[in-house]
């Protein structure tokens, strides 16, 4: 048996470049791992078929979930054949941009790979899981991480983040692909902001915050400006939607909101050592 960690992760900073010929965006981003985390108990079993239980009774957990799809490519790729049982603490809310089933993919690929006696490299892992989705690379970083092409491309950096920040949540979520599709380049007008002088602003401890996605999504789902307004007036410096939405991250001393339903948690930068996974 082995209990693992599977951290959530918000965007720093996110840009989009241009829509690529075969249906993806071409990003720049700054990805950062956080204390957020879910927890997933993994076994192999002899029954000769993978079986996942969830926390979450409103999640699948059929061969649709990423957990089983990890799993099913791991076969593909090594040529190893077993089953997996495992369960799954749901902490980080879906269709949110904070990247929990992306999380719970790598975190599948790392322990099917440690309970298969260690075949496969973290390299390997990392190329393989960009077959299954673009976010899930980057949890094969160390924490803090420029992800480029469709965000599959992961360069590691040094930690970034000092201060505790929150992530909020309102109930409804997002779909990845649907606030992609609402996405309407030419109303973005950042053609000559280079994504490279937002990441030196982080490296010299000047950063700023932002995500060219936050127009699709706010017109996906209206209330998001509101939210967002409400967040910034109750005393949070910066206030910025991750990923696709429908979540942000807040940093700054402020007296949450009191709205029903709203997820708020606070929340650290988390970083881990090349050999051992999230703790
Ligand atoms: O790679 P992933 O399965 O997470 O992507 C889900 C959907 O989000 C894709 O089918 C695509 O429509 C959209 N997407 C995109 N550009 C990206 C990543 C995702 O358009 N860089």
């Amino acid at each position: 048996m082995l209990k693992l960690i599977s951290p959530a992760k918000v965007n720093l900073f996110l840009r989009v470049i241009k829509r690529r010929p075969d249906g993806y965006h071409e990003l720049a981003s700054l990805f950062q791992a956080i204390s957020l985390s879910d927890v997933i108990h993994f076994s192999i079993s002899n029954t000769g078929v993978d079986h996942l239980t969830c926390t979450d009774p409103a999640l699948p957990t059929d061969a649709s979930n990423l957990i089983l799809k990890a799993a099913e490519l791991f076969r593909r790729k090594t040529g190893l054949r077993f089953a997996l049982e495992a369960h799954l603490e749901k902490n980080i809310p879906s269709q949110a941009g904070f990247g929990g089933g992306s999380s719970n993919a790598a975190t599948t690929l790392w322990a099917v790979n440690q309970l298969c006696g260690n075949t496969a490299t973290n390299t390997e892992l990392m190329r393989w899981s960009s077959e299954i989705g673009s976010d899930i690379p980057f949890f094969f970083s160390q924490g803090t991480a420029y992800c480029t092409g469709r965000g599959e491309i992961v360069q590691d950096l040094p930690p970034i983040l000092s201060e505790p920040l929150w992530v909020v949540k309102p109930l409804q979520g997002l779909q990845t692909q649907e606030v992609f599709r609402q996405l309407q380049l030419s109303k973005l007008n950042n053609v000559h902001q280079d994504p490279l002088q937002a990441l030196r602003g982080f490296l010299i401890g000047k950063p700023s915050y932002f995500n060219d996605l936050e127009g699709a999504a706010f017109e996906a789902l209206p209330l998001l400006s509101s939210l967002k307004q409400s967040l910034i007036d109750s005393g949070f410096h910066t206030v910025t939607m991750t990923g696709t939405g429908s979540g942000f991250f807040c940093l700054g001393q402020a007296k949450l909101p009191e709205q029903p339903g709203l997820f708020c948690r606070s929340a650290t930068g988390l970083n881990r050592t090349a050999n051992a996974w999230w703790n």
